[in-house]
């Protein structure tokens, strides 16, 4: 069986692969993105790809696949980059890559909710610029967890393990929204299940930890960041697209919200002249949600097993239910 990789992966990924002997293997052996003609290319005839987050697996991939193909194993959690309905009805298996990176990315919310919330990256700024004239009372202040309201969209795996890294700051109150209440997740933090407006409102701090999907998508949007208080905090690191852009930049701007953390964009990567970067009370980072070396290596190997035991036609460690 042949397999297709579709960029360079952590050196224990593609050595369960290769090591198994049960599949030769193309890559796309670079740290950037395949072209799209390389990838059209490399999964003709292919029975397994393991792709990532930046390759739009669309009808155009599967087509050039052709009917040799039998499973996809993303290095991701995130799925909106897979043409399910088109992927289901060909009958290919999914693998992706839950639970493992959960820690490291629930870890980097924090960070970029601490660093936005008590200004780190401008402050750093000033103490390098000449800013830091002396000690001022008023000066370089944000706004801290305890006592506070903070408001998870999405109480899935990360959003949980966001709550659970908050709470010990002091927050007094959570409150979550999703597609149902979920009492079993939510009893540890007591956390209040409520429509997505009343948690724009009543929220000193949102984080979005959502998947995308057809109905998370720009949910955040004009009316969601007009409910905010103007004291209030964003934070996302699900995936851009849950935001619409340039209404948080109009919020940022007008002082609707104080501040915004963003770990994910539209578009990656973000253009260096792109408004949201001039702005001091938006911080945005790279993407880096799950990147810990132990974090990626355990995310090549998972993907390298459930492409594996897909071609073997057995159970995947992880296996996307469609
Ligand atoms: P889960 O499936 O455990 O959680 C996803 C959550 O999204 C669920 O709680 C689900 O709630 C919620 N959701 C779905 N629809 C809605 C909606 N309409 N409104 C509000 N919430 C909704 O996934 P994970 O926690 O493991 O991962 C979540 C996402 O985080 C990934 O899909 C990926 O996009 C992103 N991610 C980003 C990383 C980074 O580097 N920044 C790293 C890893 C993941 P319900 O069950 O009620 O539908
Ligand atoms: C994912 O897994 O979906 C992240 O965005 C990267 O780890």
């Amino acid at each position: 069986m042949q397999v297709f990789v579709t960029r360079r992966i952590p050196r224990e990924g593609l050595a369960a692969l290769s090591q198994a002997g049960v599949c030769s293997i193309q890559q796309w052996d670079s740290d950037e993105p395949i072209p799209r003609s390389e990838l059209l290319a490399g999964v003709a005839g292919k029975h397994g790809l393991l792709c990532l987050l930046s390759d739009r697996i669309d009808k155009e991939v599967l087509d050039a696949a052709g009917s040799n193909l039998k499973i996809i194993s993303t290095l991701s959690v995130g799925v909106d980059h897979l043409a399910l309905e088109e992927i289901k009805k060909r009958g290919i298996r999914v693998g992706y890559t839950p639970d493992i990176l959960t820690d490291a990315t629930a870890e980097l919310s924090v960070a970029l909710l601490l660093a936005t919330c008590r200004r780190l990256p401008e402050s750093v700024e000033e103490v390098k610029n000449g800013g830091w004239t002396t000690w001022k009372p008023l000066w370089m202040c944000g706004y801290g967890l305890s006592d506070s309201t903070v408001g998870i969209i999405g109480l899935g795996r990360i959003g949980q393990a966001v709550a659970r890294r908050l709470k010990p700051f002091g927050v007094k109150k959570f409150l979550y929204t999703g597609s149902r209440p979920k009492p079993e997740s939510a009893m540890e933090f007591q956390a209040d299940f409520v429509p997505l407006a009343k948690l724009a409102e009543e929220s000193d701090f949102v984080a979005v930890t959502c998947s995308l999907t057809p109905d998370t998508k720009g949910m955040c949007n004009k009316d969601f960041f007009s409910r905010m208080k103007k004291t209030s905090v964003f934070i996302n690191t699900s995936r851009g697209a849950v935001v619409n852009q340039e209404d948080l930049y109009q919020a940022l701007v007008s002082g609707q919200i104080a501040a915004a953390g963003l770990d994910v964009t539209t578009p990656e990567p973000l253009p260096t002249d792109h408004p949201l970067l001039s702005l001091k009370n938006c911080v945005i980072l790279p993407h880096i949600g799950s990147a810990t070396y132990a974090t990626r290596s355990a995310m090549s190997v998972l993907s390298a097993n459930n492409l594996l035991a897909g071609l073997k036609g057995e159970s995947m460690p992880s296996e996307l239910q469609l």
